[in-house]
């Protein structure tokens, strides 16, 4: 068996004075997530997926909140960490994907920008990120009714033995 797979989540409240950044990439919104880093939850799943993947534990494990450094921190900066992590044991990623729930703002305008951002600095080609968007009816996720507003993020990512990697 050549291949691994994991799971990642991440939810984030929208708040206002905060950027909206997802996937590394600012969105024209006026509220954005709050978090101790700029908390992207595309990339906070994405990296708890990988790590799920490669049997390293989670996100909090390997940045701490406790660690101030993390503090306004740009999430890629940490996926690319934990894919320096992942490579060291021989694997990298086959491809990932993710959904991302919004009811605000549309996100799809995004879609090509931030699959680049997220591809071209992990070093993998485009096809090998999809991203998919859905609302949440203005429901505040998974199901209470509420008015506050927030952000989610489900990924799945394959990784796959190098001896066992094709092209990138
Ligand atoms: O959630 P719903 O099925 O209504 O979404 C329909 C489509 O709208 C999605 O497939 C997606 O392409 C787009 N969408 C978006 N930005 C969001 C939510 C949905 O672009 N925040
Ligand atoms: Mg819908």
């Amino acid at each position: 068996m050549n291949n691994r797979v994991g799971i990642g989540f991440d939810s984030h409240l929208l708040v206002s004075g905060r950027d909206f950044i997802l996937g590394g990439i600012k969105i024209d919104f006026p509220s954005g997530p709050q978090g101790h880093s700029d908390g992207d939850p595309l990339v906070h799943s994405l990296i708890d997926a990988m790590l799920g993947a490669a049997g390293l534990g989670d996100i909090g494990q390997m940045f701490p909140e406790s660690d101030p450094s993390i503090q306004g921190r740009n999430s890629t900066e940490l996926l690319l960490e934990a894919y320096n992590r992942v490579k060291l044991t021989n694997l990298r990623i086959n491809n990932a994907d993710a959904t991302i729930y919004a009811d605000e703002p549309t996100l799809g305008p995004y879609r090509k920008t931030i699959q680049s951002n997220l591809t071209d600095m992990l070093g993998i080609t485009l096809g090998r990120i999809n991203l998919k968007f859905k609302t949440l009816e203005g429901l505040t996720f998974p199901v209470t009714p509420g008015t506050r507003k927030v952000i989610a993020s489900h990924a799945i990512v394959s990784l796959e033995f190098n001896d066992n990697a094709q092209n990138s």
